[in-house]
Parts: structure tokens; sequence; C-alpha cells
């Protein structure tokens, strides 16, 4: 028997018809066609991003540097991209790597940002110049998905090279500082550089990307996002050679006179933990934010900037893309209110603190007038104190007539 819930007819079916495979469909389309993913590595020279990045994906995309390259102190930043295509159990994966050689290089860093901020803003044009096209069919992905920004192991806290490239970064990018090198540092010092970079990052008010909890997920899963988040910074250790530890065993490591460092082992550094946010769980996560909120963001405001409405482009390419930016949209409106709010509040308040002055001056006023008139009326009654006491003096000083004398006069009877 059919049901009604919402005028929507529920139903069982009697026999398998096939839908069900669809999940199945676009998996095996997905896995035929490949994956893509975009990563941008910034840090000055040296800090291991070539390292990390080879060590990440388990392959040599960077050949091994045996002299370290020098920069000349002059030159601008340069932005390179490498691609290539690795294969994992039948999975292809086209991982493209965008390298800022020179970042923090030169003798005055304080634009380093820009070039680096324009690249990720040309991307998201040549995206928005393909979604307006004709041929929106076959749009080439060149968004970046995710930024890795290595902060030197200074232990101490962030730069003002960092801060800025953070500040201007964060709201176009998956912003996810690392802590490069970080087997140069003992274990109290990089926990206490850890909250250093915390705090700096909050009192900037930089929105470093954080894998998100949805309200549908499992225990476990909410457990394992938040391991990740009690992570950042990632404090990492990067290297593609194996080490033979003294218990026999083979690993990816860092050999030192003292002992080993293994790049796969969460009591040593938390290499693992960036690796699974980055490739095991939060990869389509990290593309979705990309898509949805920092490309929506960026084309709602060039839009709004050359003076076109969001109803000039047409939006079922993406009706998520659709949903995300009204929920920004609301987001603006709901800051305006508050804004609005705000200013009521304070213009009222202004009000009532002008009004409470002024009865203050009033009250003041009427105050000082009362003690004047006071004032007054004391020196006049101690005027006529002073003239009555001398009144009786002068009296006291004149001879007293005897009584026979007065009494002769009449004036006893
Ligand atoms: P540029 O290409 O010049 O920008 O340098 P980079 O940031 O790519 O650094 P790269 O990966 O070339 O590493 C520089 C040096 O640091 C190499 O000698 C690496 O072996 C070493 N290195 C890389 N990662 C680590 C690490 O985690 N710890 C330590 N101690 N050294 C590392």
């Amino acid at each position: 028997m059919a049901a009604v819930a919402n005028g929507i007819i529920q139903t069982k079916l009697n026999a398998f018809v096939g839908f069900s495979n669809l999940p199945n469909q676009h998996h095996r389309r997905s896995v035929k066609k490949g994956f893509h993913f975009t990563i941008m590595v910034v840090g000055e020279s040296g800090l291991g991003k070539s390292t990390l990045i080879n060590t990440l994906f388990n392959t040599t995309l960077y050949p091994e540097k045996k002299v370290p390259i020098t920069t000349d102190l002059n030159k601008s930043l340069d932005i390179q991209e490498i691609s290539a295509e690795i294969e994992e159990s039948g999975v292809k994966l086209r991982l493209n790597v965008i390298d800022t050689p020179g970042f923090g290089d030169f003798i005055n860093n304080e634009d380093s940002w820009k070039p680096i901020l324009r690249s990720v803003e040309a991307r998201y044009d040549a995206y928005l110049e393909q979604e307006q096209s004709q041929h929106r069919a076959k749009i080439t992905d060149n968004r970046i998905h995710a930024c890795l920004y290595f902060i030197a192991p200074t232990g101490h806290s962030l730069r003002q090279l960092d801060i800025e490239f953070m500040r201007r970064l964060a709201p176009r990018v998956n912003l996810i500082p690392v802590i490069a090198k970080s087997d140069t540092l003992t274990d109290e010092e990089v926990a206490a550089f850890k909250q250093r970079i915390l705090d700096d990052i909050i009192f900037n008010k930089i929105e470093i990307y954080r894998p998100p909890v949805y309200e549908d997920d499992d225990e476990d899963t909410v457990a394992e996002t938040n391991e990740i988040t009690s992570k950042i910074p990632f404090a990492v250790v990067g290297s593609n050679k194996d080490v033979t530890t003294s218990d026999g065993r083979t690993v990816r490591g860092r050999a030192y006179p003292w002992g080993i460092i293994e790049v796969d082992n969460e009591d040593h550094n938390d290499f693992v933990k960036l690796r699974q946010m980055l490739i095991r769980t939060h990869m389509e996560e990290l593309k979705r934010f990309t898509s949805e909120v920092l490309y929506e963001t960026y084309r709602t405001q060039r839009l709004e900037a050359s003076g076109r409405t969001q109803e000039a482009i047409p939006k079922e390419i993406n009706p998520a893309a659709s949903l995300e930016e009204q929920r920004i949209v609301h987001e603006q409106k709901l800051a305006k209110m508050e804004n609005d709010m705000k200013l009521v509040f304070q213009q009222k308040v202004q009000e009532k603190e002008a009004k409470l002055k002024q009865s203050e001056e009033e009250l003041y006023a009427r105050h000082k007038e009362m003690r004047e008139a006071l004032e007054k009326q004391r020196a006049e009654l101690e005027d006529k104190k002073r003239k009555l006491e001398s009144l009786v003096h002068s009296a006291s000083l004149m001879k007293p007539a005897t009584p026979e004398k007065t009494r002769k006069k009449g004036i006893f009877k």
C-alpha cells in the first residue's frame, strides 16, 4: 500500500529495478575519470617543502637537491607548477603542485603575499570565465584546493611575514599551517610553539582551514575529525629515505647520532594526521569547500564589483553552489541587521548619556544657586548678630540709674 507524506507518495517496489546501483555508477565513473587535486606550498627556501610533498605522495615529484638553491635577493617571487599522474590500486590521481620559490627570501618581503594571492584569484577568474562561456560542459578546474604554509621552526611565535601572508590568503584558500622540520624542536618546544601560533592566529582573526564536523557524522568520524583538528598547526617531518631502527624495522625517517625520527610514527610528529586529512579523509571536503564557499564568495564579490547581479549567471551547473551563495547572502543580511541594531543601540545609549549629563549639570547649577543664597543669608545674619552684640556691649558700658532716682522719676510704681 502506498502512503502519502508531505504530498509525496511513499511506495515499496515489488522487484529489483536497479537505481540502488547509482552510487556505484557514480563511483565507477569517478574512478575511471580519475581524481584531481591542486595543492600549493608556500614557505621560505629550505624549509622542506619539496621533501614533504615527495613524502606525502610517496613519490619523487621533486628531484633531490644536492646543493642548496641560492636565491637572487633582488629577484621577485616565482610561481611554478608541477603536474603528475599517480596511481594506487587502480585509482588515478592527477596532482598539481604549485610552488612559490623565493617567498620570504628577498631583502624586502613586505609584498611577498601579493603575487601568490594574484595567482589564486587568477585561477578563480579563469574558472568564472569558463562558467560564463558557451562551452560550460568542459570546464578545466585549476583552482587551488589547499595551501600548505610552512612556518620556520623558530620556537618563538609567528613573524610579521607569516601573519601578513596568512591574513591575506586565508579568505581565498584552505590555509593549512605546518611547522616545518619539527624534529629540530623538543616535544615541549613544539607544544609551546603550537600554542603561540594558535594565539597569534586567533588574535589576528585568521580563518585557517579546520575540518568540519557535521550533525550526521557518527561518533568515530567526529572523534577522528577532532583528533586531526587538535594537531593544527601540524608539526611535520619529511623524508623519503628508508632507515633501519634499532629494533631492525625499515621505516621512512631521518637518522641522527642519538636515534631515528620516524616520519610515519604519530608519536614522533604529526605527518600521519596531515596526510590523513589531505589525502585519506578530507580531499573531497577541501575541494567542496574551495568550490562552494571560497570560490563562490570570490565570484559574488567579483560580480558585485563589476555591477552584475547573481541572477545574471546561470546556476544549473552547481545547485549546491547556488544554495551556498544564498546562505552567504543570508548571512551577510543578518550581519548587516546586527550591525544596524548595534548602531541604533549605540545611538540610544549616547542620547541617554547626553540627557543624564544635562540633568546632572542642571542639578549642579541649582545646587550652586541654593548654596550661594544660603551663604548670603548666613552673611546677613552674621552681620545682624555682630550689630546686636555691639549694641549690647555699648549698653552695658552706660552707668545704670539708682532705683530711688528711677522711682522718683516715676518709672517704678
Ligand atoms: P626550496 O626548494 O629551496 O624552496 O627548499 P624546500 O623548502 O623545498 O626544502 P627541501 O625540501 O629542498 O629541503 C631542504 C633541506 O632540508 C634538505 O637538505 C632536506 O633534506 C632537509 N629537510 C627536509 N625536510 C626536513 C625535516 O623535516 N627535518 C629536517 N631536519 N630536515 C629536513
